[in-house]
């Protein structure tokens, strides 16, 4: 390639190389806006198909379109600059065989411009994770609890209450690492067991509910700020926008209620007052009539 291009994101193998050194910030993001912000402060933002819960009122993340994850995608990649994008797969667009994860993933990289893939699952994943990064498209993993599996899990549960079932979730980061993912979201696991998981495996482990002994951390953004109406445990909230807009938003209807809103700092006025000299009244119309019952 003849064209050096200045860096100005982070990329998968940068997150990669943060294993077992200072905590890797991450965060959901939506909305050009909210990205925005976020870049400041976030190493990657992730598009999450939690996307359909919090912004379009699904009761689980099963029904959400490719084309939402993409048009979300979008708006994130443009509203930052510095932080890593990694865009969600949804639900049914990458189970079904590599090709067609590959197929669907290549339209998610190519439209977004987005940095990274997340995916769901752990050893029935690995042959499509491998596939997918052999072509160039760096794969995060998520195991634990896996939002998209509800319906056989049987509900949003911690995963590894109990030390038999350590095993299995153990071999699942283990073999998602091999396969090639750059990293993987351990999702409501409990904390010894995600502490060895992150003990054992070369890549970043990025936690939801899986306790301070990850490599990284993220919540969803809607749920930290305080806006989201119910959240897991393991949410803390950094803050409280939903009473903050509670508030913006009846003072808001308080003042047009009585004629506050918009005051003369709100309105445009003419230009000169030869202008304003010139207008002629208007008759005044009628009130309409209410319909009689
Ligand atoms: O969809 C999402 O927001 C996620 C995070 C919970 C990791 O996958």
């Amino acid at each position: 390639m003849s064209i050096h291009v200045k860096k100005r994101r982070l990329m998968a193998p940068d997150i990669t190389m943060r294993k077992g050194g200072e905590p890797i910030v991450a965060l959901t993001s939506y909305h050009a806006h909210t990205a925005a912000i976020a870049d400041n402060h976030c190493d990657f933002l992730l598009v999450g198909d939690s996307l359909g819960m919090v912004m379009h009122g699904y009761e689980t993340t099963v029904p959400v379109p490719l084309e939402l994850m993409i048009m979300h995608g979008q708006a994130v990649v443009r509203g930052s600059k510095k932080a890593l994008v990694v865009v969600d797969m949804p639900f049914a667009t990458y189970e079904e065989s590599p090709s067609v994860a590959f197929r669907n993933a290549a339209r998610v990289m190519k439209e977004t411009d987005c940095g990274a893939v997340k995916l769901e699952g752990g050893r029935r994943m690995a042959e499509t994770i491998r596939y997918l990064v052999d072509r160039g498209i760096p794969v995060m993993a998520h195991i634990g609890l896996t939002p998209q599996s509800v319906n056989v899990l049987g509900g949003f549960k911690t995963q590894g209450r109990t030390v038999d079932q350590w095993a299995a979730i153990e071999e699942d980061a283990r073999v998602v690492a091999e396969a090639g993912a750059f990293a993987v979201v351990l999702e409501a696991l409990t904390a010894p067991l995600a502490e060895r998981i992150t003990q054992a495996i070369p890549i970043p482990t990025i936690g939801i509910g899986a306790s301070a002994g990850c490599d990284g951390q993220i919540l969803v953004m809607e749920d930290m700020l305080g806006l989201s109406p119910d959240v897991p445990k393991f949410v803390k909230k950094f803050g409280a926008i939903g009473a903050a807009i509670d508030r913006a938003i009846a003072s808001y209807a308080d003042e047009v209620r009585a004629r506050r809103f918009p005051a003369p700092e709100h309105t445009y006025a003419l230009q000169s007052s030869e202008q304003r000299a010139s207008i002629t009244p208007v008759r005044a119309t009628k009130k309409p009539k209410t319909p009689s019952t």
